[in-house]
């Protein structure tokens, strides 16, 4: 279906609140213009602002990000440092232009392993923003769904080792607690570029009942009316978290 002009998104409540999207394919966007793979990183960059400004604009909640993942560093040493280096100097030159437009930025990710000097940014970024209200945007920077789980656990029994949980048991609700999501509404919308059907270990947990959208546009090519495209997409599905269609329509179940 085509994008119609989605001024109107949001007063309709059947607008995602919570998009998630694993931006792929900016090597290849390169390639084929026989041009560096790093080339296709920096063009990506141009394609995450208009998304970024689009999601605002809509009233999106909640704008997930993979940025790059906990595998990401089995790249060659000169991609992954040009990688580095484009995410230091996008995070300067763009948190201005994120606070005056009341964006709150989180970090999701194991951060641990990145520079001194770009992890101070990233807090630096956080604690300018954290009390925006417009819409949040998560960027899971060495995130991978395996290291999420593994460190919601980590705190679980952490805390139970001193006590602090006490004969708790281990429910979804403390999971989701410990997740380095916690406090944000579980995607709505997954959306991945590139023409690849995987996941690749993103959101594992949080996924569960995501409604998902490939496309096989590479990311520098993802403008807005592709962005459009997806949410009529998802506008256009049945959501029936395990109800049958028709306890749907009747409306006589909460979702
Ligand atoms: C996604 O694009 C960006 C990152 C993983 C950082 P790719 O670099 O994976 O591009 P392709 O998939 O090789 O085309
Ligand atoms: C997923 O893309 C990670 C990001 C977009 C950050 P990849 O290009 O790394 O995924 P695979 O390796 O093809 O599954
Ligand atoms: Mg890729």
């Amino acid at each position: 279906m085509p994008a119609q002009d989605s001024n109107n998104l949001e007063s309709d409540t059947n607008n995602p609140r919570h998009i998630a999207i694993i931006m792929d394919g900016n090597g290849r966007w390169a390639q084929k213009r026989f041009m560096p793979r790093t080339v296709g990183h920096q063009a990506g960059v141009k394609a995450v602002r208009n998304i970024v400004e689009y999601c605002a604009k809509h009233k999106v909640e909640v704008l997930t990000l993979f940025a790059f993942s906990s595998e990401n560093w089995r790249r060659p040493e000169s991609e992954v440092s040009l990688l580095m280096g484009l995410f230091m100097t996008t995070l300067q030159s763009e948190i201005n232009k994120l606070h005056r437009n009341n964006i709150r930025l989180r970090f999701i990710g194991d951060r641990t392993a990145f520079s001194d000097k770009l992890q101070q940014k990233m807090a630096a970024g956080e604690a300018l923003t954290q009390d925006n209200t417009a819409l949040t945007l998560v960027v899971a920077a060495n995130y991978g769904g395996h290291w999420d789980m593994c460190q919601a656990f980590q705190k679980v029994v952490e805390k139970m080792a001193v006590g602090e949980l006490i004969n708790q048991k281990i429910s979804e609700e403390l999971i989701n607690q410990h997740l380095s999501t916690a406090g944000l509404p579980e995607p709505d919308l997954f959306i991945r570029t590139g023409g690849e059907q995987r996941v690749s270990n993103f959101m594992l947990w949080q996924l569960a009942y995501t409604e998902l959208y490939f496309t096989a546009t590479l990311w520098p090519d993802f403008d807005q009316n592709s962005l459009a495209d997806a949410i009529e997409s998802f506008k256009s599905r049945q959501r029936r978290f395990g109800h049958t269609s028709e306890q749907v329509l009747k409306k006589s179940v909460t979702l």
